[in-house]
C-alpha cells in the first residue's frame, strides 16, 4: 500500500485520556467521602525484592494513589524475606481498618508460593481480584473485586461500543490475570466469548470472527491486520519491549499499523490499556472502601 494513500481507518482508543478521567472521578468521590464521612481510603502495596519493572510500577502506584487523595502505604521487603514474614505483614494489614486495599506486587521471589500469599489477603481488600474467592464471585456473577486490567478493558469497550450484548468476543490468552477474568466479564455483558491460546487451531480464522478482539499473550506484534475483522474493536493488552533500528521500543501483541487499516477502533501501545490498570486499581480501592463502610459504590467505576 502506498504510504501517501494509506488511511488509518481505525479510531485510536485514548486509554491515557480515559484513565485520567477515571482517576479524576475517583479523586472527586474521595473528596466527598472525606467531607461527608471523614473517611480516607488507604491502599497498601507490598514489593518483595528489587525487580526493576516492579519498582517502577510500585512507585507510580504510590504517586497516583496520593494524587487521588488516598493514603498510600508502601512496604519494601528484601528478596530473601521468609514467606512467614510476608504472611505476618498481610495479617496485620487485613486487621488494619485504615487499609482498604492490599496489593502484593507480582512476580514474587522463587521461594514463595504466590497462590498461598494471594489467598492470605482478605478478599474484601484484594484490589487485584486475584483471591480465589473473588475469582469464584466473578464467575458466578456476584459482587467480586475484579482484576484491574480486564476492568480497564471493559470500561474502554463500554465507552466505545455501549451495549456489548450479542457481540462475538475473542480473547487471545488464558492467564489468570487477564485472559480468564476478561472472558468472564464479557460473558457477563452477554457477548459470545471464545478464549483462544497457543494451542488454538485456525487462530487466524477464530480472530477474524471477532467483533471484539482482546489480545493478551505477551508476544510482540503476533496478530497481523489480516486477522482482524473489518470494523472490529481491538484491545491490545500486550506491552512488549523490542529492539528496532538500534533502539528499544514498546509494542503490543497486535501489529498496530496493519490492524489500524482494518479495525473500527484500536488501543495503541503505549497509551492504550496500560494507563487504565492503575486507574482501575484506584477505582477498586475506592470500591473496597465504600463496601467496608456500607456506603453506596461509586457509579461507573465498577464492573
Ligand atoms: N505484576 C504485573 N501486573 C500486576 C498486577 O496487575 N498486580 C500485581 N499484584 N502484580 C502485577
Amino acid at each position: 500500500m502506498s504510504g501517501e494513500l494509506a488511511i488509518n481507518r481505525a479510531a485510536p482508543i485514548d486509554g491515557k485520556g480515559f484513565a485520567a478521567e477515571v482517576r479524576a472521578r475517583v479523586a472527586e468521590h474521595v473528596t466527598r467521602l472525606k467531607a461527608d464521612y471523614g473517611i480516607t481510603p488507604g491502599l497498601a502495596v507490598v514489593l518483595v525484592g528489587e525487580d526493576p519493572a516492579s519498582q517502577v510500577y510500585v512507585r507510580n502506584k504510590g504517586i497516583q494513589t496520593r494524587e487521588a487523595g488516598m493514603v498510600s502505604f508502601e512496604y519494601r521487603l528484601p528478596a530473601e524475606t521468609p514467606q512467614t514474614d510476608l504472611l505476618t505483614l498481610i495479617a496485620r494489614l487485613n486487621a488494619d481498618a485504615s487499609v482498604n486495599g492490599i496489593l502484593v506486587q507480582l512476580p514474587l521471589p522463587g521461594h514463595m508460593d504466590a497462590e498461598a500469599v494471594i489467598n492470605a489477603i482478605d478478599p474484601a481488600k484484594d484490589v487485584d481480584g486475584f483471591h480465589v474467592s473473588n475469582v469464584g464471585l466473578l464467575a458466578t456473577g456476584q459482587n467480586a473485586m475484579v482484576p484491574c486490567t480486564p476492568l480497564g478493558c471493559l470500561m474502554l469497550l463500554r465507552d466505545r461500543l455501549g451495549d456489548l450484548s450479542g457481540l462475538n468476543a475473542v480473547v487471545v490468552g488464558r492467564s489468570n490475570i487477564v485472559g480468564k477474568p476478561m472472558a468472564q466479564l464479557l460473558v457477563r455483558e452477554s457477548c459470545t466469548v471464545t478464549i483462544a491460546h497457543s494451542r488454538t487451531k485456525e487462530l487466524a480464522a477464530v480472530c477474524r470472527a471477532a467483533d471484539i478482539l482482546v489480545a493478551a499473550v505477551g508476544r510482540p506484534k503476533m496478530i497481523p491486520g489480516d486477522w482482524v475483522k473489518p470494523g472490529a474493536t481491538v484491545i491490545d493488552v500486550g506491552i512488549n519491549r523490542i529492539e528496532e533500528g538500534g533502539k528499544t521500543r514498546l509494542v503490543g501483541d497486535v501489529d498496530f499499523d496493519s490492524a489500524a487499516q482494518v479495525a473500527g477502533a484500536i488501543t495503541p501501545v503505549p497509551g492504550g490499556v496500560g494507563p487504565m490498570t492503575i486507574a482501575c486499581l484506584l477505582a477498586n480501592t475506592l470500591t473496597a472502601c465504600c463496601r467496608a463502610n456500607n456506603l453506596p459504590e461509586p457509579e461507573g467505576l465498577t464492573a
